[in-house]
């Protein structure tokens, strides 16, 4: 293994203040409560900033604003609201290099992943949602399909800006208004993008961001003017949700866990194979809903698939988040760190083999290694339970149809992987996985024009493309 002078991204570029109010009506406001949370930095558990804790109150007032706007903002033509998400495009292009290290400064993930995969990617969601704002009456939902009203969006910590891309680009090109909450452990970069709005001159109350944890997520998802709920993150929140918004007039989307299958047939290009395990379960730490968490190997090729797996895991570094040669950056919170422990007992317990490379751990911060299980029988809780963390379990199967049926042995849906050389096969294979996604001898491959979403207790409605549209217009 080479050694690597540390080569740390400065984060001087960032200018975080000590404490943030409520973006509401295009605004800095004070919650009402006395409700202040803390932020902190995963890799050393240092506290980045204070942020307000939004109230049923608080969240009444952005929910007003966001109707309030929504008569200007639907009236607008497309093309005048595309010019403002393009502007919001162009200015997180601009902004880029700050947005990324404040990413991997509050979640933990490493700059490489921010820098290379987030920014982009959320730039591409608002350039690619822009396009779609005056070409609705083509997207295939009728001739002059109308926006919802308030979309009320509640998302995650493991993607923050992504996930709000993912949320807001489409809302807005549809004519709908938005109340935002990021996850309480990673505020920052969608309080940052609520500065972007200003900066972008979006009239005020098309874009508001309340901060909080679960009550406030509960509070918006239940408020009686709120047309239109979307949501990322455990099927847990995700089933309280579907229970809150029963029997109203709400329209839903839920994108909840995973445990894909990777699949990994003998005349597959092995060395592409590992690459593309590596990805599927040790990008951003594994806090990827469709994280190919589950590796299924024809049993012929077992053994030389994870010899090789086990020489790449030797060569990946884990520790600070901000140097540009992290391959693994710290675990989110101190909470996940448990649940990933806790999964991981009871491997062991449960007799599956646990293998991590040697790996030194940084004293401070929330770390966990990369880890793989073999042994591992489709009835232990490690190959049914989204562990969420660096974390593979290993499974051999002989035959197609026993890769599939091991592949779909599983509550959730999301996503699957397949490695083959040979076409039929591939192709067999893709129209028997019950997974939103299945990707072809790559993984974790994201496109905005691509529809993303799942099966079963993965969640329902799409995201991206031109199904994304479908979610927020009265269709
Ligand atoms: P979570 O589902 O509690 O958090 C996601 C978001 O929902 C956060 O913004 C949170 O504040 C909000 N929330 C929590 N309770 C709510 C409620 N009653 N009503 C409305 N909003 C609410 O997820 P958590 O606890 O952070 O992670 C637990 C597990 O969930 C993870 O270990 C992982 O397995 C899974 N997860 C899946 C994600 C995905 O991308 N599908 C993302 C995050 C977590
Ligand atoms: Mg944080």
């Amino acid at each position: 293994m080479f050694e690597y002078a540390p080569a740390p991204e400065s984060r001087d570029i960032v200018d975080i203040k000590p404490s943030y109010g409520l973006f509401i009506n295009g605004e800095w406001v004070e919650p009402l409560g006395e409700g202040r949370d803390k932020t902190i930095n995963p890799a050393s558990e240092e506290v980045l900033a204070e942020v307000a804790v939004a109230g049923e109150a608080d969240v009444d007032r952005a929910v007003q604003a966001a109707r309030k706007a929504f008569t200007v903002w639907s009236a607008m033509p497309g093309s005048e609201r595309a010019k403002y998400i393009f502007r919001i495009a162009r200015i997180i292009q601009e902004r880029a290099r700050e947005l990324a290290v404040l990413e991997s400064l509050d979640n933990g993930k490493p700059i490489r992943e921010a820098r290379d995969v987030d920014l982009p990617l959320v730039a591409a969601h608002f350039f690619y949602y822009a396009g779609w704002a005056d070409k609705l009456s083509h997207a295939g939902f009728g001739p002059s399909p109308q926006p919802l009203g308030v979309a009320g969006q509640v998302i995650p910590w493991n993607f923050p800006l992504l996930m709000l891309a993912w949320k807001i680009a489409p809302a807005l090109a549809c004519g709908n208004t938005v109340v935002l909450k990021p996850a309480e452990t990673t505020p920052l970069t969608a309080l940052a993008f609520a500065e972007i709005c200003r900066q972008a001159d979006l009239p005020p109350g098309v874009v508001n961001i309340v901060t909080g944890a679960g009550e406030t997520g509960a509070a918006l998802v239940r408020h009686p003017d709120v047309d239109k709920v979307a949501f990322t993150g455990s099927t847990e929140v995700g089933r309280m949700i579907a229970r809150s918004v029963a029997g109203s007039r709400k329209k839903v989307t839920l994108e909840l866990g995973g445990k894909a299958a990777n699949i990994v047939f003998e005349d597959a290009a092995l060395d592409q194979a590992v690459e593309g395990i590596v990805n599927g379960i040790f990008f951003n730490q594994g806090h990827v809903c469709c994280a190919g968490s589950r590796l299924l190997v024809q049993e012929s090729v077992a053994e030389e698939l994870l010899d090789a797996l086990k020489r790449r895991l030797s060569t990946l570094r884990l520790g600070d988040p901000l140097d540009k040669n992290t391959d693994i950056g710290a675990i989110n919170s101190a909470a996940q760190l448990a649940k990933i422990r806790e999964l991981s007992e009871a491997g062991e317990a449960e007799g599956a083999e646990r293998w991590s490379p040697t790996c030194p751990i940084p004293d401070k911060g929330f770390w966990f290694p990369p880890t793989v299980f073999t042994g591992v029988a489709q009835s232990h809780r490690i190959a049914r339970e989204e562990i969420f963390g660096p974390v593979l379990s290993v499974l051999t199967f002989r035959t197609p149809a026993e890769a599939v049926e091991k592949a779909n042995n599983t509550p959730y849906g999301l996503s699957a992987g397949v490695w083959t050389e040979k076409g039929s096969l591939m192709l067999w294979m893709a129209s028997r996985l019950r997974a939103g996604v299945v990707w072809s001898n790559t993984f974790n491959k994201f496109d905005p024009t691509s529809p993303f979403g799942g099966y079963k207790e993965s969640g329902y409605g799409r995201e991206g493309g031109r199904h994304g549209l479908e979610a927020y217009l009265a269709v």
